[in-house]
């Protein structure tokens, strides 16, 4: 791991899940050629900022909110949809921060989130074979050979459809649409008639209350612009190292390379092997980063990916988020936060309370139990205070369209129902009810948590 990095130094490392079955190699060099010659996503200023909010919620100052779509598409692409996401997670961020009493920091799995990993290659449908469908950065749905050969010129459509719609978010975050006045106006429409609709108002008419008060003592957006505006960050799975490689840059203030296609990247369950192409490529790049911690993963394992991820133990650095099911996050993550703190590492830990909910209802949808999701984030809150250890964040798959893909919450959604609007490119999501609800929960452990630290902090 002491070994001389260069942004394709993992190139002679074992790469899981990666595709090795482009039909045209050149076309796929001069593809990442071109993209290399493209203005970067984010800055290096911006990545070091983000680094700088999770250092905050290492220390328990701060709490991460990062969610979005499991996969973005090309053909869901759409202002409206970037629009909605982004209204959820300012709904979320404002039940949540109220709730809280701490600053959230806002990242969307958005604008780059296109490569999945696979568990088979290959499929096989009566007969035919061909390459699985691996995210519209690779190739496409359909069951023909030319959407299911990987195709470069996709890398390109995706670097395109990630800067419109990092254009678009930087417009809503900074030019007034999540100005605090506009509280009222972000509930989606079919969630207003909902019980959580009705809880948002009641929450969003107290803090415009307290908003006129503000104004009248002289605090204004005028006065203070961070009443007017967000700042809003992206997150993406780095799996496919040849478009991260062709976004890595020499930040030209610290001399450091920095993966300029988000802000923060981070690694899935099935791509972190301590000898491999994507821990390899991680450990160069100075972004802040993140890990899935799944339920296989030993104490002594994790420090050693810590390590290598994060030798100078850098607060912000590295953020872990446990994906283990409701019906094994007790037994595995105590001792994995006891193996962090017990080692001193720096560390966010969060929750991924999707990944290990995932099951295959009767009518054969893949569906997540909402009661299950919220099983795993209640127990994660649980075990970090038990623990000693700041419960810092969530990471969820959601979307602001009114979808049928997790089943409960509090319209009970039935396996009967998923077919309604299953519209998921990958995973099941939450749709924008089931994530404020959950917001909702989220909000009350974190307050209880809130009144019981002076007495935490006198034992
Ligand atoms: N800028 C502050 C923050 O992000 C306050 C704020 C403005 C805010 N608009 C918001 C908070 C929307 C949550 C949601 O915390
Ligand atoms: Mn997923």
């Amino acid at each position: 791991m002491t070994e001389h990095w260069t942004p394709a130094s993992w190139r002679s490392k074992p790469a899981k899940h990666m595709p090795t079955d482009y039909p045209d190699a050149a076309a796929l060099s001069a593809a990442e050629q071109t993209l290399r010659g493209m203005p970067p996503l984010v800055f290096a200023g911006e990545a070091r900022r983000l680094k700088g909010l999770l250092a905050d919620v290492s220390e328990g100052k701060a709490f991460l909110l990062q969610g979005g779509d499991c996969a973005e598409s090309f053909k869901e692409f759409h202002a409206d949809n970037i629009r909605d996401t982004f209204r959820l997670i300012l709904q979320m961020a404002v039940v949540l921060t109220f709730a809280g009493g701490k600053p959230v920091v806002k990242v969307g799995r958005i604008a780059g989130q296109f490569a999945k990993p696979r568990s088979e290659p290959i499929e096989t449908i009566d007969g035919v074979t061909m390459p699985s469908y691996r995210g519209d950065i690779i190739n496409g749905m359909d069951f023909t050979p030319e959407e299911r050969n990987p195709d470069p010129e996709r890398l390109l459509k995706a670097y395109g459809q990630s800067a419109a719609t990092l254009n678009l978010l930087r417009a809503f975050a900074g030019g007034g649409y999540a100005d605090l006045h506009n509280i009222h106006r972000w509930t989606l429409g079919f969630v207003g008639d909902s019980p959580q609709g009705a809880r948002y108002r009641e929450l969003s008419d107290k803090i415009s209350e307290a908003l006129t008060f503000m104004a009248a003592i002289g605090v204004t957006p005028e006065s203070h612009p961070d009443l007017h505006r967000v700042e809003f960050f992206t997150s993406h799975e780095a799996l496919l190292l040849g478009f991260e490689e062709a976004m890595t840059r020499v930040d030209s203030t610290s001399g450091d390379w920095y993966d300029t296609s988000a802000h923060l990247l981070w690694i899935g369950e099935r791509t972190r092997q301590l000898d491999g192409a994507h821990i390899e490529y991680m450990r160069g790049v100075k972004n802040p980063i993140g890990m899935k911690v799944g339920p296989t993963v030993e104490g002594d394992e994790l420090l050693r990916l810590i390590d290598a991820l994060n030798p100078a133990n850098e607060p912000g650095r590295l953020t872990l988020y446990g994906r283990f099911g409701s019906d094994k996050i007790a037994d595995r993550l105590p001792r994995l936060m006891q193996a962090t703190k017990r080692a001193g590492r720096s560390v966010v830990w969060a929750i991924d309370p999707m990944h290990g909910n995932t099951l295959k209802a009767n009518n054969g949808y893949k569906t997540r139990p909402f009661d299950r999701i919220l099983s795993e984030v209640r127990q994660f809150v649980e075990i970090a205070e038990s623990e000693g250890v700041h419960p810092g964040g969530v990471h969820l798959e959601m979307t602001g369209q009114n979808v049928t893909e997790c089943i409960g919450g509090a319209r009970a959604l039935s396996e009967g129902e998923l077919a309604d609007r299953y519209h998921t490119h990958c995973d099941p999501r939450l749709n924008g009810e089931q994530a404020l609800e959950l917001a909702f929960l989220v909000a009350e452990k974190l307050k209880d948590a809130r009144e019981t630290e002076p007495k935490a902090a006198l034992a």
